[in-house]
């Protein structure tokens, strides 16, 4: 795979990225990607506490002397709490999502943090790049997990923001092969970020019947609900066909927000009730249809990936 301007930027050898996942995403998958050449991320929104963040930052420490992230998601309430651990712990990458780019970014930056946001538009891409950001993650409505009120595609996203930022630009949302990591660098990015795959491995702290439920599903098995308020995709079941009702009835937002309650992506993604929580995944669920380790995964991306550029070649010939 080409080494791009991401694979330099943080000195990591295959130009991918394990996007931050709550629940899904903790020490064991971190140091699964990091040692496998990418980037791992320690999921913030998991880190309820200073403690819990500290030990999960000193146990990749101690695991592997690989590069990795840490992702502060700015709609929680503990995010400056988890910005504060960052710069005492001196972790090398952080990637914030959900917020102002302004918020952190020079902080961590004159601490020799490297610092990546998540955009879902282009309004915020040329924010984050004026906020001063090393690169953006353009995040397309395909991704599992909070998406952006534009609902925007990668395919329509990353062209248009190649066009508006210097900065390096990662992909998100929908990949989960070689192929679509060769399509991504076509159009213009210099690495992909990928979660739903990652939070269906052997090494995710998610539970069995999360990542079963990943692996057998289909094209459409996915939904985006909070379109009234905060949209997230997650897979098809009970609770969010009950959440899509009380959307399109004349409830306040107020009220949905009190039915929806807190707790579903733990109780589905933990807890593994995948009727009744909210199994949070992305369109890519299509393309995953085996439990498999980091290491099987990259293995495959990288046969896809040369597999995808041999076929191009032949054509032209
Ligand atoms: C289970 C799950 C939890 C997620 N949690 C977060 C999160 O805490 N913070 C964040 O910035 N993005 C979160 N995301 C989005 C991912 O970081 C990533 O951008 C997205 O999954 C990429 O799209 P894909 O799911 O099609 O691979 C989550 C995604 C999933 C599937």
């Amino acid at each position: 795979m080409y080494k791009t301007k991401i694979t330099k930027l943080l000195n990591i050898k295959y130009p991918i990225i394990e996007g931050g996942m709550i629940w899904a995403g903790g020490e064991s998958l971190a140091i699964a990607v990091s040692e496998n050449g990418g980037l791992g991320t320690i999921a913030g929104a998991s880190c309820l506490s200073p403690k819990d963040l500290i030990s999960k930052v000193n146990y990749l420490k101690s695991n592997t002397n690989k590069p990795f992230a840490v992702n502060i998601p700015m709609i929680y309430p503990h995010a400056d709490m988890l910005a504060e651990v960052c710069l005492n712990y001196k972790v090398p990458v952080v990637i914030t999502s959900a917020g102002n780019p302004k918020k952190y970014t020079q902080t961590f930056k004159k601490s020799g943090i490297k610092v990546l946001h998540v955009v879902a538009n282009e309004k915020f891409a040329i924010k984050s790049e004026e906020a001063g950001v090393d690169a953006i993650i353009a995040e397309g409505v395909e991704a599992g997990g909070h998406n952006g009120q534009d609902e925007l595609t990668t395919f329509v996203m990353l062209p248009n923001i190649v066009k508006k930022v210097t900065i390096p630009i990662v992909i998100a949302g929908g990949i989960a092969t070689g192929e679509q990591i060769l399509a991504s660098f076509a159009l213009g990015a210099s690495g992909v970020q990928l979660g739903t795959i990652f939070a269906a491995s052997k090494e995710s702290d998610s539970h069995i019947n999360y990542k079963n439920a990943v692996i057998n599903s289909k094209d459409n098995s996915t939904t985006l609900t909070g379109r009234r308020l905060a949209p997230v995709r997650a897979l098809k079941n009970d609770f969010s066909q009950k959440i899509l009702s009380w959307e399109y009835s004349d409830l306040s937002n107020e009220n949905i927000l009190k039915n929806i309650g807190h707790g579903g992506s733990y109780k589905a993604i933990i807890e593994g009730d995948i009727i009744n929580g909210t199994p949070l995944a992305g369109q890519s669920s299509a393309l995953i249809n085996e439990l498999l380790s980091v290491n099987e995964i990259f293995d495959n991306l990288k046969n896809e990936f040369n597999r995808a550029v041999n076929k191009l070649q032949l054509l032209n010939s």
